[in-house]
């Protein structure tokens, strides 16, 4: 595989062998080792076209960590601002020589105009391409999913996740559904209907108007955040109403099965999609998310651009 742009690309296996290749370098970092040889001398660029704090950070840090060479490119800074096109900036970059391009673009299909038309030798990951996807964020939760569900499984068969809210404007949400998919699970899908996308009854989930419904059956919960930036219009009645009716509090919390977590993509709207109170309580794995995201990226850079995991 030279790019990740898709979950849907990526068979049961590939995803596994992602996730336990992830593990192997949980184990070696954990184990003191700061610092691997494994893409030494390769040059890996970070093109930002979108605000991010946690997934440009996490990726600078996992190339960094693998010994790459890192660039890392916002747009606003960059020629972009004076009308540079992606095509002439993909050849720019080509011309110095990147092994990998790490995007994330406001347009959904970007980064896959990026990869396939013959601009770039160079391998390119999707870093979130508007409302499309953003693998390497599903990856992760998947990672963080099976550390606390099924350690060692090789799918998820028998798990029922709740992915609550604005799925309409979430990368995360489509890449997550489409890969518990894959894995097996069962997937409940859960918002208002002015948030969920047109033709989702195609989408390997279940869908429902009613969280109050599904909270016992859940061994995960997902909630998103409300993406008020994508938003043109009125999705809901006022911030308020929507919290009375799709955010998780304590209330709601507690009729969670004991076993179960909570899950948020970050950044949060505390008090809006979820209350303070339970994105700090012990069953939220809000922080582990970003540490795993952090470890399947590098294992995700690791597999595309290669190197020799016996070095490790
Ligand atoms: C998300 C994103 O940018 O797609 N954040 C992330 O990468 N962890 C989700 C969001 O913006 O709500």
């Amino acid at each position: 595989m030279k790019h990740l742009i898709s979950v849907q690309e990526l068979s049961r296996e590939d995803t596994v062998g992602i996730l336990d290749t992830a593990i192997e370098f949980n184990r070696v970092t954990d184990g003191g080792t700061k610092m691997l040889p494994t893409l030494r001398g390769r040059t890996v660029v970070n093109l930002f076209y979108e605000d991010s704090t946690r997934t440009r950070i996490s990726f600078e840090r996992a190339a960094k960590r693998l010994s790459a060479d890192v660039v890392t490119f916002s747009a606003k800074g960059s020629s972009v601002s004076k009308g540079e096109s992606l095509k002439d900036t993909a050849l720019t970059l080509n011309a110095m020589g990147a092994d990998m391009i790490v995007v994330r673009h406001p347009s959904p299909g970007a980064a896959h105009r990026l990869a396939h038309a013959g601009w770039l030798e160079s391998s390119v990951l999707n870093a979130g391409d508007g409302k499309h996807e953003h693998p390497t964020q599903a990856l992760g939760d998947a990672f963080t999913l099976r550390a606390h569900l099924c350690p060692g499984a090789t799918d998820f068969a028998g798990l029922t996740i709740g992915i609550v809210g604005d799925v309409l404007h979430s990368r995360v949400a489509r890449s997550n559904i489409f890969l518990l998919g894959i894995l097996g699970a069962n997937v409940v899908v859960i918002g208002p209907p002015t948030l969920l996308p047109v033709g989702i009854e195609n989408w390997p989930c279940q869908v429902s108007y009613s969280l109050d419904a599904h909270l016992p059956e859940l061994d995960a919960i997902m909630m998103l955040r409300v993406q008020q930036e994508r938003m043109n219009g009125t999705f809901f009645p006022s911030e308020l109403e929507y919290s009375r009716t799709f955010g998780l509090n304590r209330k709601r919390a507690k009729k969670l099965p004991e076993h179960a977590i909570v899950m948020h993509p970050g950044p949060m709207n505390r008090g809006v999609e979820i209350t303070a109170e339970v994105a700090d309580s012990p069953r939220s794995v809000i922080t582990e998310q970003v540490s795993n995201g952090f470890i399947v990226r590098m294992a995700c850079m690791y597999l595309l651009i290669g190197g020799d995991l016996s070095v490790a």
